[in-house]
C-alpha cells in the first residue's frame, strides 16, 4: 500500500489500495469488503464522507474495475 493512495472509507479510513488488495484475494461483493477491511461498516457517512453519502457506490466501482476476470469469457468473476 502507498501512503498517497486515497481513501474511500472515510467512516473507517479505508483507502482505495487496501480495497483492490481486498479484490485481488477474492472479495467479489460489499459483504466480501466489508469482512475483509471494514470498509462500508460506518454510520457517519454523511458528516465524514466529503460526498455526503456512504462509500458503497465507489467500493462498487472499484470491484468491477479489478475483479479477476474468468478466463472463460463469461461475465462471472474467477
Ligand atoms: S464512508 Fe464508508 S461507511 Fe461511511
Amino acid at each position: 500500500m502507498t501512503n498517497n493512495s486515497k481513501i474511500i472509507c472515510y467512516c473507517r479510513n479505508v483507502t482505495e489500495d487496501e480495497i483492490i488488495c481486498a479484490v485481488k484475494n477474492g472479495a467479489t461483493n460489499l459483504k466480501d469488503i466489508r469482512n475483509a477491511c471494514s470498509a462500508n461498516t460506518g454510520n457517519l457517512c454523511e458528516e465524514l464522507n466529503p460526498k455526503g453519502c456512504s462509500c458503497a457506490d465507489d467500493i462498487l466501482k472499484i470491484i468491477a474495475s479489478h475483479r479477476i476476470k474468468c478466463s472463460c469469457g463469461c461475465r462471472n468473476s474467477n
